[in-house]
């Protein structure tokens, strides 16, 4: 689907269906009000007869509309004026791309990013219906043997502004809604691919495809023998039960100047989790080929990065690996020595995550960084406290998670702060080691985070626990994309702050 921007009155547009709001109870949007005007009361004769009450979501589809240029007009319900706030309007966008998908229009003026939503201006307006129209159309069917075909598919969204003067910013906007909505897909795809397809070495490709198809993109493999010399022992230690190789992928996005210390995003990418010797529960454990969601964050924000061609320099850091039981598997008791030198009790091979992430994160320090921010889904527990709907952040410094706190609200892709502290560390004793790798019953995402935090004690750190939104359950179910939102969010702010 393509975007553009325009400004000018609908009653003008030749175009095949203009879209226009209706607010409950049957109150015209000041868009439909002016089709109404030309038309000689057309719209309000219609919704005088109760057509259309305004309830969120219900639509009306009108031809032939007396004094237009156009052959449609859609009318949407929009719900309560007063109810009418950042979410409302995204799933506005969507539901509407999703019948105007369906009606047979292919090319089509919204006049919906016209309403108002509090304090949001035209840019953000336009760069949300942008990513909310293109997610709705969003499908994984590349292992059906019959593809999902539309008769008369969305080619064209045109998408309305106010005046003249807010062309330039809202090209702008699709520009960065455009990449950050491909960006969300590939995390998308990477995702709902299974572990048998997408397997550490999958993703180190996917990682070499995407330096290929962009210049300002390069992208190393690290291989099991280099790990070795680095002596990553955590690491190691969880896909010694697989017989997939590890890989540690290294993608370098130079758009800042090499002075610049880059951001660095660090991706949990299990493959499959099974649990490994501590084997998990056979319920629902296909959901664990949605272990390497983190890791897919890093690429779709890699990739919408370089496409918007932001002025910063961010390297993603990916630790793949399959958690298998096996012969050569990993023990519960067994103690192994990380990067670092910490030695580590694996009281539980299921908290495989933090044992990639703590190597992966000892790594990161050669980079110098401004920030590391690690994506994982790594605690059941986050399910438990948060639910679906927020993501987890814990970290060590508190301007950059107040930042990423901001980038979740503007984006809507959102997070939550939990606290952590001595207390908790203390959790994380062992008898025998350093550090055991579990940290009792309660408290499941702030030990974790604890755990992670012996690693990440020279630079600003922040973790994002996406165990409960990366992926959906029930009849939509799927990758969720998240929190490729948030991070471009946080990254686009940063630029603007420069
Ligand atoms: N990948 C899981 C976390 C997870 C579980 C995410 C369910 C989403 C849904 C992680 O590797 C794991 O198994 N964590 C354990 C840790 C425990 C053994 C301390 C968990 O949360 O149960
Ligand atoms: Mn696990
Ligand atoms: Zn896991």
């Amino acid at each position: 689907m393509e975007f553009s921007i325009k400004s000018g009155h609908p009653e003008k547009q030749r175009t095949a269906c203009v879209v226009v709001g209706i607010f409950e109870p049957r109150r015209m949007c000041a868009s439909a009000e002016q089709i109404d005007k030309v038309s000689g009361g057309f719209l309000s004769s219609i919704i005088r007869r109760g057509d259309l009450e305004g309830k969120f979501g219900h639509t009306l589809l009108l031809h032939s509309v007396p004094n237009t240029l156009c052959e449609r007009v859609l009318l949407v319900g929009c719900g309560r004026e007063r109810d009418f706030n950042d979410a409302v309007y995204r799933k506005l966008i969507a539901k509407t791309t999703v019948v105007l998908n369906e009606i047979g229009a292919m090319e089509v003026t919204n006049y919906l990013t016209e309403l108002s939503v509090k304090g949001r201006n035209t840019h953000w307006k336009i760069r949300q219906a942008v990513e909310a129209a293109w997610g709705a159309l969003y499908h994984f069917d590349y292992l059906k043997s019959e593809k999902k075909t539309d008769r008369r598919p969305l080619r064209k969204l045109i998408l309305s502004v106010p005046s003249r003067r807010d062309l330039a910013h809202s090209e702008q906007a699709v520009k960065e809604g455009l990449a950050i909505a491909q960006g969300v897909d590939l995390a998308k795809d990477l995702g709902n691919f299974p572990g048998n397809i997408c397997t550490p070495e999958y993703l180190a490709k996917q990682a070499v495809t995407l330096a290929e198809t962009d210049e300002s993109i390069h992208t190393e493999i690290l291989e099991q023998e280099q790990m070795e010399t680095l002596k990553m022992g955590s690491l190691l230690s969880v896909s010694k039960g697989s017989a997939l190789p590890p890989k540690l992928i290294v993608m370098n996005y130079s758009g800042g100047k090499e002075s610049d210390a880059p951001v660095v995003l660090v991706g949990k990418g299990v493959t499959f989790d099974s649990g490994g010797i501590s084997i998990k529960p056979s319920a629902a454990m296909d959901e664990m080929k949605y272990d390497m969601c983190g890791a897919a964050s890093v690429l779709g924000v890699l990739s919408a990065v370089a496409k918007v061609g932001l002025p910063l320099n961010v390297i993603g850091v990916v630790p793949a690996v399959e958690n298998m039981p096996g012969g050569y598997a990993t023990r519960p008791g067994d103690i192994v020595t990380s990067m670092s030198g910490t030695t580590i009790e694996v009281l539980n091979t299921d908290a495989e995550g933090r044992l990639i992430l703590c190597d992966a994160l000892t790594y990161c320090e050669r980079f110098n960084p401004s920030v590391v921010i690690d994506i994982a889904t790594l605690t059941g527990a986050c399910v438990v406290s948060l639910g679906h709907h927020t993501s987890g952040l814990l970290g060590n410094h508190n301007p950059l998670i107040n930042d990423l706190l901001n980038a979740g609200r503007t984006s809507g892709d959102r997070a939550w702060e939990l606290p952590m502290g001595e207390e908790y560390q203390e959790q994380l004793k062992s008898p025998f080691a350093d550090i055991a790798n579990i940290g009792g019953r309660y408290a499941g995402t702030i030990t974790a985070a604890c755990f992670l935090s012996r690693f990440t004690k020279k630079y600003h750190w922040a973790h994002l626990d996406i165990a409960g939104t990366a992926w959906k359950n029930g009849d939509k179910k799927g990758a969720t994309g998240r929190p490729v939102p948030l991070l471009m969010q946080y990254l686009i702010d940063l630029c603007a702050e420069k």
